[in-house]
């Protein structure tokens, strides 16, 4: 006979255990260790191994990894039901498979990956005791990378038909991040060219490598450079015959608005042979739907100017040289960016 159990089941800690679970606390604490977890497989490599089909670890499911932390860190996925054991090894599950398709992946990448050291750090950032840009920094290059991912799939199709019948042959990405516009759309037209620049060296080798990886690197150059500053420009830069700035020029509202309408008119006066000027925003809307207010957080915290609604940005294009004469936009589907089409207005 096993030794005497005694039970306590007082009202008070009954209660206060209820409001901790009525709280979601619970559930929140769960999301952000699944996160974290998903973001390990992948990173790991536990989960190509898995696509390759070693599906036990004796098979090699765990090369790469801690084997004795691997064998608890699956049983933990197969609580949370990302991994499932059948008789021959690990699968996913059909929820495993959501959580690690490209698109799953690319936005954990940004929030996680990309903004995770600033976000870590929001109560030293309100308070004061730390400043972004000088103590906290978000990850330029991962954040090219999985911005890369998402506008491959979501905004190169929008940009080639934006493009489409213009004649643009040297195409200018200003803020290229991971370089995938710009790759993407030479694998499309094999006469383009183009330069991408980018203030974060982190992210213009990311565009390189991405570059040679698809084959385009000879037709590709990318540059570290200031976007808001076109006078300091490379002479590289100034060949092109189009010119396109994709989430980006919003981080120019922390000098003003001012300093954005002026850093138009110069884009619109760089390029004497331009063709095209595309300007890709992303739309805030305050709401908490499709990570809209996890957006907004990243922002305020890393000192950007706030991206604005589609309304907002037409009042800033109205006071410059240029006039939008078409948005492009995929409301369905994707992160929330509208594509500004200018052309000179006042000739
Ligand atoms: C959200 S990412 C977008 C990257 C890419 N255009 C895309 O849409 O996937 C914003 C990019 O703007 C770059 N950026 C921000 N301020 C810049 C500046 N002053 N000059 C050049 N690039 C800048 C960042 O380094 C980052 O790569």
């Amino acid at each position: 006979m096993g030794p005497e159990v005694v039970e306590f089941r007082d009202g008070e800690q009954l209660a206060v255990w209820q409001d901790f679970r009525l709280s979601t606390m619970p559930v929140l604490i769960s999301s952000m260790h699944l996160c974290h977890a998903v973001f390990a497989l992948a990173d790991s490599g536990v989960l190509a191994n898995l696509r390759n089909g070693k599906r036990r670890p004796e098979d090699g499911l765990l090369a790469g990894t801690v084997e004795s932390i691997g064998l608890d860190f699956l049983k933990y996925l197969e609580m949370r039901g990302v991994l499932e054991q059948r008789a021959d090894g690990y699968f996913l599950t059909r929820q495993g498979e959501l959580l690690t398709e490209d698109v799953s992946l690319a936005r954990l990448g940004v929030y996680l990956e990309s903004y995770g050291p600033v976000v870590s750090r929001t109560s030293e950032l309100l308070t004061g005791k730390a400043t972004y840009g000088v103590d906290v920094h978000r990850e330029g290059g991962p954040l090219g990378k999985h911005s890369a991912s998402l506008f491959s799939i979501f905004h190169t199709p929008v940009l080639v038909e934006a493009m489409r019948g213009r004649g643009v042959q040297r195409m200018l990405d200003v803020g290229c991040g991971g370089g995938s516009l710009l790759v993407d759309a030479c694998l499309r037209d094999p006469d383009l060219t183009g330069i991408g620049l980018d203030i974060d060296a982190d992210a213009v080798e990311e565009a390189k490598r991405l570059a040679s990886r698809e084959g385009v690197a000879d037709r590709l150059e990318f540059v570290v450079g200031d976007a808001f500053d076109p006078k300091s420009w490379p002479s590289v830069c100034l060949d092109a015959d189009g010119l396109c700035i994709v989430s980006a020029l919003h981080e120019l509202f922390r000098d003003g608005e001012q300093a954005v309408i002026d850093v138009i008119n110069a884009y619109g006066e760089v390029l004497p042979e331009q063709k095209i000027l595309l300007v890709g925003e992303p739309e805030i809307r305050y709401d908490a739907f499709d990570n809209d207010d996890d957006f907004y957080l990243v922002h305020i915290l890393t000192n950007q100017g706030l991206p604005r609604e589609r309304a907002a940005w037409l009042d800033v294009f109205a006071k410059t040289n240029m006039e939008c004469r078409r948005v492009y936009r995929r409301p369905e589907a994707g992160p929330r960016v509208c594509f500004y089409d200018l052309v000179p207005s006042k000739s």
